[in-house]
């Protein structure tokens, strides 16, 4: 059966919100960490136009970035405001510094990196620039030297300071995906096409020290729905290859790829991979069974994910998975700290569903080492969104500072932004932000220390 009751990717907190809002000095409960200096930013969809009920995807539609700034214990101000696109700068009459080309701003990711903030997105459309207070500058691919779209998932390597993406682009790319290093300063760096002959989504990647991960998995471009027009022509591939590849960092031609194949499923996010010392890869990861099969607006009604963990032999050609936890729940991060190196703990965001709907939940915390975890309950009717972890400075342990989550809450149609200790997190929440509207339900987002992106000299 073919699903096509749009209305769960629209009902409740998945719709998108009209206003863009300004607030001051926002109502904290507790007390804010007195050295959290920057910006929570949160991108997700939201559409402008009226939705197309029936075909509307949730994936689909014009970028909306939340943010609030902290400093000095104090909650400064909320903003939310919509990325700038060709449909949004026209139906608002704004005008950018610098061009949009993009017809449908970036709607998944929102990053600091070299001084600047980005909009990001997969399948094609280059990053847009916003400003501090989150107005949209315009387009740009990393200072123009990125030649084709970018990805909603670059991977940070702290220990160089580079992000590391693998793109695709249908319209541009075809049957290839991109390798692409952008360094320090802000500008690519690096750029490798690799064949993929079946067109897959490749939403995320893995990074270790010796690799870029790259996941070919079961959802793949389907020709006749793109020439039909349709907005989300990707879908479920029962007969498919599915493979893991490891290319090394720091090669110079697609050959030296090693591809291992794996079970059919499929896996947006990774919470994080790294290096064995015998050459195997581990990447522990939120896997699907199936996706886009029946279910063609969104990701909840093939299979629900669970957090596994796969061992990639490159001897072998093979991946093995095991089951971490059956729980299932998505928006796996780490501490910034043990990104592409071997990690001990791991958050994520319990999901399930609820009246056709995907309901977020509560945030867990694994203690990847001991086979353990930790659950913060956020209460009757709210639910948690990505947990974003925040190191303490000076800290000497890998889970010393602090997780930042949205949480919804139904009763009140409103969100809060809740800071838990990460060292402990089924304790009492550290600070609650009171904020003047709700975050709808929607993607990614970073805490972007004002020592990276600072503010506008005053
Ligand atoms: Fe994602």
């Amino acid at each position: 059966m073919f699903l096509n009751d749009a209305s769960p990717y629209l009902a409740g907190n998945f719709a998108p919100v009209t206003e863009e809002l300004t607030a001051f000095d926002l109502p904290v409960t507790g007390q804010i960490p007195e050295e959290l200096e920057g910006r929570l930013l949160r991108n997700g969809p939201n559409p402008i136009d009226p939705p197309d009920m029936a075909h509307h995807h949730w994936f689909i539609g014009d970028g909306m970035v939340h943010g609030v700034r902290l400093r000095g214990g104090k909650a400064e101000w909320y903003r939310n405001r919509y990325v700038g696109s060709q449909n949004v700068t026209e139906k608002l009459g704004r005008r950018t510094p610098k061009p949009v080309t993009a017809n449908s701003g970036p709607n998944t990711n929102v990053i600091g990196h070299a001084g600047r903030t980005y909009a990001i997105v997969e399948a094609g459309t280059k990053p847009v620039e916003l400003d501090y207070e989150l107005e949209t500058i315009g387009t740009d691919g990393f200072c123009d030297s990125l030649p084709n779209g970018y990805t909603a998932h670059p991977k940070y390597d702290p220990l160089t300071g580079e992000m590391h993406a693998i793109n695709y682009a249908p319209q541009v790319l075809m049957d290839k995906l991109e390798y692409v290093v952008v360094g320090a300063d802000g500008t690519m760096t690096k750029s490798l096409q690799i064949s993929a002959p079946t067109m897959p989504m490749v939403h995320d990647m893995g990074l270790t020290q010796k690799y870029a991960v790259v996941f070919d998995l079961p959802v793949a471009v389907d020709l006749d729905l793109a020439f039909s027009g349709a907005a989300f022509p990707l879908r479920w591939f029962d007969d498919y290859d599915a493979r893991v590849g490891l290319l090394p960092r720091s090669a110079a031609t697609e050959a030296e790829i090693v591809w291992c194949s794996i079970g059919p499923c499929y896996a947006f996010h990774p919470l994080n991979s790294y290096d064995l010392d015998d050459g195997r890869v581990v990447i522990d990861i939120c896997r699907y069974d199936k996706l886009f099969d029946n279910d063609r607006n969104g990701p909840f009604r093939d299979s629900l994910p669970q957090l596994e963990r796969w061992t990639v032999d490159p001897k072998a050609r093979k991946v093995t998975r095991d089951v971490i936890d059956e729980r299932f729940q998505e928006f796996p991060r780490v501490a910034g700290s043990v990104l592409n190196q071997k990690h001990r703990f791991g958050y994520t965001t319990a999901v399930g569903t609820s009246l056709n709907q995907w309901a977020f939940g509560d945030t867990i915390k694994h203690d990847l080492d001991a086979g353990t975890s930790q659950v913060h309950e956020h209460g009757a009717g709210r639910g948690a969104g990505e947990p974003v972890f925040v190191s303490r400075s000076g800290g000497t342990t890998e889970d010393e500072g602090w997780i930042l989550t949205t949480v919804y809450d139904a009763t009140t149609d409103r969100s809060d932004i809740v800071i838990l200790d990460a060292a402990d997190i089924s304790g009492a929440e550290v600070a609650r932000i009171e904020l003047p509207a709700r975050i709808p339900h929607g993607f990614h987002g970073n805490w972007v220390r004002d020592s990276v992106t600072p503010p506008p000299a005053s």
